[in-house]
C-alpha cells in the first residue's frame, strides 16, 4: 500500500487571497497542508520537498500529459508537452541558442531597445511601467531572438493577451476572438517558417530550419515549439519586471543602494523573482500510483507544483516572505526545475537587468502614482499587475 490516503480538501485556489499580498495567499495555500487534494480534484504539492521529488521524476509526474490536456493547443507545445527521452532531443538542440553566451552577444542590442522604450516615456514625468514597458519589452526580445520585424509588436501582443486572458478566465470555450488570435498567431509563425526555409537568416528560427536529417523538425514541431515561446516567455517576463519595479518603486532606500553599489541588482532580481513568481504553479499528471510525503496519489491524477509555496518555505529562508539581498545565494524554483527546467532563465534574467540598468541611468527617481493600489491578477495562470503607473521629476538625467 503507498501511503496514507486522505479525502479531497475544500481548497480552491482562486480563494487564495492573491491579489493584494502574495504573502497571504501563499500561506493560505501551504495552510491546507504539503501534500492535498483541491476541491476540484487536482492534488496541490505545496513543500519544497514535494515540489521537488516530482520535477525529478519526470517519468511518474508527466508533464505532457498535463499540458496536452489542457492546452486546447491542437499541437504539441514543444518541449513542455514532451516527456523523456524524447524531450531530451529538444532541449540538446534548443539549450544551445538561449544559452549565457547567446544572450551575451545580443545584450548591446536589447539594452538600446530597453533604453529607447524608457526614453519615449522618460520627459513626461509619468508612466505606466507595465503598459510601456514590460508588455512590450519581452515581446521585441521574441522577435529579436526569432528573426521577425518589430514592427510586428503591437499585433504579436494583442494576439497573445488575447489568449491568455482567455485561458485566465477559464471559460472552457474560447470565444471567437480567441479562435481568431490563435489563428492569427499560427499564421504568423508559419508565414515566417516558410519564409526562412527560403531565406535564412542569423536566427533561432533559421538555425532550428538548418537541422537536418534525423535531427530535422517537422513544420508542426516548428510551429509547437515558436507558440510555447509566446505562451512561455512573454507575459512571464511581463509580470517579472512588474514585480521588480513595484519592489524598486516601494523602497526608495534600496533603489539608492542599488545605484552605488551594482552588484546589489542580480540578487535584488533573484529575490524578487523567489518572493513573487510570475508562474505560482505548474502541472503534471500522475502515470502511476505514487507516494508523496507520506500521502498517496492514484495514476491519472492531475496535480499542481505550487512554486510560489515552495519558494518560502520557514525554516530554508531566514526571512522567507521578504525581498532580502541577504539570502540570495540560497536559490529558488521560480523557474521550475528537473528537465522542464526553464530553457529561458538565462534571458529573462538579463531582460530584467538591463530593464533596470537603464532605468535607472534615465529614471533614477520615482514612486508609485499616489493612490494607486498594485494588486495582482488573480486567479491567474501567470502572476501579473495589468498596470504600475509611476510618477518622477523630469530632469536633465536623460539620454
Ligand atoms: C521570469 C520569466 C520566466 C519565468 C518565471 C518562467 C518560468 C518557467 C517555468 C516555471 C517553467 C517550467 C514549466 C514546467 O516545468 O511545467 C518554464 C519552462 C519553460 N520556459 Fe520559462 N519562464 C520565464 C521566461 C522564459 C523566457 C524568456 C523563455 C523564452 C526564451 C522561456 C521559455 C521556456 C520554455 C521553452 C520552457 C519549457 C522547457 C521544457 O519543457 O523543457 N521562459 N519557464
Amino acid at each position: 500500500m503507498l501511503g496514507k490516503m486522505t479525502a479531497p480538501t475544500k481548497f480552491q485556489l482562486a480563494d487564495a487571497p492573491m491579489s493584494a499580498d502574495r504573502t497571504a495567499g501563499f500561506r493560505f495555500v501551504s495552510s491546507f497542508g504539503e501534500v492535498f487534494q483541491a476541491a476540484n480534484g487536482t492534488w496541490m504539492l505545496t513543500s519544497a520537498e514535494a515540489v521537488k521529488f516530482a520535477v525529478r521524476h519526470p517519468e511518474v509526474f508527466s508533464s505532457a500529459e498535463a499540458t496536452n490536456a489542457g492546452s486546447g493547443i491542437p499541437i504539441p507545445l514543444i518541449p513542455v508537452a514532451v516527456d523523456p527521452p524524447a524531450h531530451r532531443k529538444y532541449r540538446l538542440v534548443l539549450d544551445s541558442m538561449f544559452a549565457p553566451r547567446v544572450v551575451n552577444a545580443m545584450e548591446d542590442d536589447l539594452r538600446t531597445q530597453a533604453r529607447d522604450l524608457i526614453a519615449a516615456f522618460a520627459n513626461k514625468g509619468e508612466c505606466d511601467v507595465v503598459g510601456d514597458l514590460a508588455r512590450l519589452y519581452p515581446t521585441q526580445v521574441f522577435l529579436t531572438f526569432f528573426g521577425m520585424p518589430l514592427d510586428d509588436r503591437d499585433q504579436l501582443v494583442g494576439w497573445v493577451e488575447t489568449m491568455l486572458d482567455h485561458s485566465t478566465t477559464g471559460t472552457a470555450e474560447a470565444g471567437p476572438e480567441v479562435v481568431e488570435a490563435a489563428t492569427g498567431l499560427f499564421g504568423y509563425i508559419q508565414r515566417f517558417i516558410d519564409e526562412k526555409r527560403e531565406r535564412p537568416g542569423d536566427d533561432v528560427l533559421s538555425r532550428l530550419l538548418a537541422l537536418e536529417g534525423d535531427d530535422a523538425w517537422s513544420d508542426e514541431e516548428m510551429l509547437g515549439c515558436c507558440f510555447l515561446f509566446t505562451v512561455a516567455g512573454l507575459d512571464t517576463v511581463t509580470g517579472a519586471m512588474g514585480f521588480l519595479m513595484r519592489h524598486l518603486a516601494l523602497n526608495p532606500e534600496l533603489r539608492r543602494q542599488l545605484i552605488a553599489d551594482p552588484t546589489l541588482l542580480g540578487p535584488v532580481i533573484e529575490e524578487t523573482l523567489r518572493v513573487e513568481p510570475p508562474a505560482p504553479t505548474i502541472s503534471r499528471t500522475t502515470t502511476q500510483d505514487v507516494e508523496v510525503c507520506g500521502v498517496r496519489i492514484p495514476a491519472g491524477s492531475p496535480v499542481a507544483l505550487c512554486l510560489g509555496t515552495a519558494n518560502r518555505e520557514p525554516g530554508h529562508w531566514e526571512h522567507p516572505d521578504d525581498v532580502d539581498v541577504a539570502q540570495a545565494d540560497r536559490g529558488h524554483m521560480t523557474f521550475g526545475g528537473g528537465i522542464h527546467r526553464c530553457l529561458g532563465s538565462h534571458l529573462a534574467r538579463r531582460e530584467l537587468r538591463l530593464v533596470v540598468e537603464e532605468f535607472h541611468k534615465l529614471i533614477p527617481e520615482y514612486e508609485v502614482a499616489p493612490g494607486f493600489d498594485p494588486v495582482a491578477v488573480w486567479p491567474a495562470g501567470t502572476l501579473h499587475l495589468t498596470s504600475l503607473p509611476l510618477v518622477f521629476p523630469v530632469g536633465d538625467g536623460g539620454a
